[in-house]
């Protein structure tokens, strides 16, 4: 099949039709969708599907053992998250193998396409869960507890998804069966589109924290509470945003407060509570630390100087990644043409980072001409899609042609 013939299957599932975008989050009907396509057509193609414990999925190309080679991604969306971001690595992988096929290559190196599970965080709150799990980063009983905005826990939906919860931790034994894992995935920038460049490697990723701020006030009158009587956790919060914007700006480094929930919602009511989530981003640990510590002390000051409560929880820490040297300039080496690739930093978070850890690990990312991305207007041209699949498809046979 071809990318684009992958691309159309995939495309509908989990798309919202008023905005465009996708809502595929993990554990839900439109995730075992994305699954239910994938197991689909690896079976087509003659590969081994095998949940992990984890809820990641493997499809094998060759028998399960050592020295495999992987690649793949993640199907699950941030809300109303592009098309893009994750599903072109895994429908990359997929179209990476017929073209290897059609080639009558046959790889000395068993070739397992990986989907990672909840790599957004958007329903359980912590980034990358899957590998984290996987690579013995995340403590299984702080994820079994973990829950979405409706109060349902992780080992629930995963319980309801057929999954045993029990079974979630550190999955040694399958990575040790891992000689690589190169992710292909949509930039989420702009460093390649004025470039004569479809695809870049990966050099880093920077660091990441996610924070919960909870503002507790006191529930009152919009119409009758003197402005001096009020503990309006609203106050506090709107500092803080503007707070964090600043801290950023002087830091050069990133904060977003994208998501807040205000309790108990009422036009004519003063909040009882307001929660924010804080996303900082960082070049390096250290500037990481001092922009969420300025933005923490500003929180403490704004909720001090309106009688309200804070609550700082920090919900994950995603360290600095440097992908592997000799395997990006092994794959810089295979596909340099005229030019080499360039070789891009990134701010976005992915599953190859958590493996980088513990195995050698490089991404691809194909160009994207507006580097807009966690939203529906996340786009990158057919051609370049292409563009990335021939490179996916030369890296695999490069790493899995030889024994
Ligand atoms: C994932 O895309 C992230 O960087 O948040
Ligand atoms: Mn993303
Ligand atoms: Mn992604």
């Amino acid at each position: 099949m071809t990318f684009a013939d992958l691309w159309r299957e995939l495309e509908p599932l989990g798309r919202d039709p008023q905005t465009g975008g996708y809502r595929r989050y993990s554990w839900t009907e439109a995730d075992a969708q994305c699954r239910a396509w994938f197991t689909v057509q690896a079976q087509r193609r003659g590969l081994t599907v095998e949940p992990d414990h984890n809820g990641n999925l493997w499809a094998w190309w060759g028998p399960p053992g050592a020295g495999a080679i992987a690649t793949g991604s993640h199907l699950d969306s941030v809300p109303d998250g592009g098309g893009f971001d994750g599903a072109l690595g895994v429908v990359s992988a997929l179209a990476a193998v017929d073209l290897l096929r059609e080639k009558d290559f046959y790889p000395e190196r068993s070739v397992v396409l990986a989907v990672f599970t909840e790599e957004e965080g958007a329903r359980f709150g912590v980034p990358c869960l899957g590998s984290r799990l996987m690579t013995g980063v995340m403590d299984p009983d702080r994820a079994r507890a973990l829950s979405d905005n409706k109060g349902v826990t992780l080992a629930t939906a995963m319980a309801a998804a057929g999954f045993d919860p029990a079974r979630i931790g550190p999955d040694e034994q399958r990575l040790s069966g891992l000689a690589a894992f190169v992710e292909l995935h949509v930039e989420q920038g702009r460093a390649l589109a004025p470039l004569d460049a479809p695809v870049g490697i990966a050099r880093s990723i920077w660091p990441h924290d996610r924070w919960r701020l909870e503002f507790a006030g006191r529930p009152d009158h919009a119409g009758t509470t003197r402005l001096a009587d009020r503990h309006d956790p609203m106050l506090p919060y709107a500092g803080t945003v503007l707070a964090a914007r600043q801290a950023a700006a002087a830091h050069g480094s990133l904060a977003t407060f994208g998501k807040v929930i205000a309790v108990p919602g009422g036009t004519n009511g003063i909040s009882s509570s307001v929660t924010a989530w804080l996303d900082a981003r960082a070049p390096d640990e250290a500037t990481l630390e001092a922009t969420i510590a300025t933005i923490r002390s500003a929180a403490e000051k704004f909720s001090t100087e309106h009688n309200v409560t804070l609550t700082a929880s920090q919900e994950s820490h995603t360290p600095l990644v440097r992908f592997d040297p000799a395997l990006s300039n092994r794959l810089a080496t295979t596909l340099a043409g005229s030019e080499p690739l360039p070789v891009l930093p990134t701010g976005a978070g992915h599953d190859a980072g958590f493996l980088a850890a513990r195995i050698p690990a490089a991404m691809l990312f194909v160009r994207n001409p507006t580097g807009v991305s966690h939203s529906p207007a996340e786009r990158a041209d057919l051609a370049d899609c292409e563009a990335g699949v021939r490179a996916l498809a030369a890296v695999l046979e490069d790493l899995a042609g030889r024994p």
